[in-house]
């Protein structure tokens, strides 16, 4: 009886988050606007709640061909998103920007300039876990990025994808302030989302100590449902609930390895807390690679991004979700 009770507020709950919200393909920057942080929300140019929903693109220097405007329409169109995140490689076996920036820039800006023309928002990552030993990299690259599009309501700034475990206050807080310093020189206003240690997920740390003194900052959470959960969110909620603005920046609904299989119910959960809360958050990934993450099943090219038959187990969740 318990049990069945239980059962039926919790469908009762996912009734009504899914009647209230929306698709997030028609909550776009020509309706919302410049966003800014107002408390723990993100809130659009009248002041409102709004929320995010989309999709990460895969490791640029591994799926360069999914970096360009026919993928980014079909983000917006079959993905149901209103967000893009381009996932820019440092430093890997296979190069990335600290070898190859030229190639890695004119990748991120291909997906910048396709999300202006599509009228949704693009999440630039800087794809490092150890940021602050590339940081004149950084500098010199946002600094370039800040003053070619910052402008545009459309640009959202990710100085640290996922600082490992390392130190908040005295190794990855130094960091972003410095990264915020220069976005802050071109671009007053547009919303930066920073990463806190262990892969994006002490957000208590960050709580407890926030960067001070800026405007339209968010932390991320990064999750994979396989892997984090029910204590990730009691210190999520805490987070916020001690007035820390979180933005899931990447989620998976697989093991944190990216592998099989797919927790539906504890991603069930988790879009239950986020919705909750009206907090915006992005998959990884737009991928083709045989893993559990991938959104696309192997050989899919750009032109069938989210069609349905090329979805896989993760990508059918995600996109329902996004758009319902
Ligand atoms: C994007 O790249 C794909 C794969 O290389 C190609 O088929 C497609 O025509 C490109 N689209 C645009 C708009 O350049
Ligand atoms: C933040 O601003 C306050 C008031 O202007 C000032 O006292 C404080 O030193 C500043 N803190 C930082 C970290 O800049
Ligand atoms: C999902 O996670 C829950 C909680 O840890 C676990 O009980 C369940 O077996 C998992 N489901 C799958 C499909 O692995």
């Amino acid at each position: 009886m318990k049990f069945l009770l239980l059962t039926c507020l919790f469908i009762a709950n996912n009734w009504i988050s899914s009647v209230i919200s929306k698709d997030a393909a028609l909550e776009t920057v020509s309706k919302h606007g410049q966003l800014s942080v107002d408390g723990v929300n993100l809130v659009n140019q009248y002041g409102e709640k709004v929320q995010l929903k989309g999709m990460s693109l895969f490791w640029s220097v591994w799926m360069p061909y999914y970096y360009n405007k026919t993928t980014v329409d079909n983000i917006k169109e079959y993905c149901h998103s209103n967000i893009v995140r381009p996932m820019m490689a440092i430093d890997t076996k296979d190069g990335g920007y600290l070898t190859d920036p030229d190639n890695e820039e004119a990748l991120i800006d291909a997906v910048v300039e396709a999300a202006i023309e599509d009228d949704i928002y693009v999440l630039v990552d800087w794809q490092d876990f150890e940021a602050e030993n590339h940081l004149e990299q950084s500098l010199y690259f946002f600094d370039r990025l800040s003053k070619k599009y910052g402008g545009y309501p459309n640009i959202i700034y990710e100085p640290y994808n996922e600082p490992i475990t390392l130190e908040w206050s005295n190794v990855v807080k130094p960091y972003h302030e410095a990264v915020i310093k220069t976005i802050r020189n071109n671009d007053p206003d547009n919303l930066i989302v920073v990463g806190t240690p262990q892969w994006s997920q002490r957000l208590d740390l960050a709580a407890a100590d926030p960067i001070l003194n800026q405007s339209n900052i968010m932390y991320s959470l990064h999750f994979y449902a396989g892997t984090h959960q029910q204590s990730e969110r009691d210190i999520t909620k805490a987070a916020i609930d001690a007035g820390l603005p979180v933005f899931v920046s990447e989620y998976g609904t697989v093991n944190a390895d990216a592998s099989l299989p797919v927790n539906v119910s504890e991603t069930l959960l988790w879009y239950e807390f986020m919705e909750e809360r009206g907090m915006s958050y992005v998959n990884f990934a737009v991928s083709d690679k045989e893993e559990g993450a991938a959104a696309l099943i192997p050989g899919t090219p750009p032109e069938k991004v989210c069609w349905e038959d090329y979805l896989t187990e993760s990508g059918k969740i995600v996109v329902e979700h996004n758009k319902a």
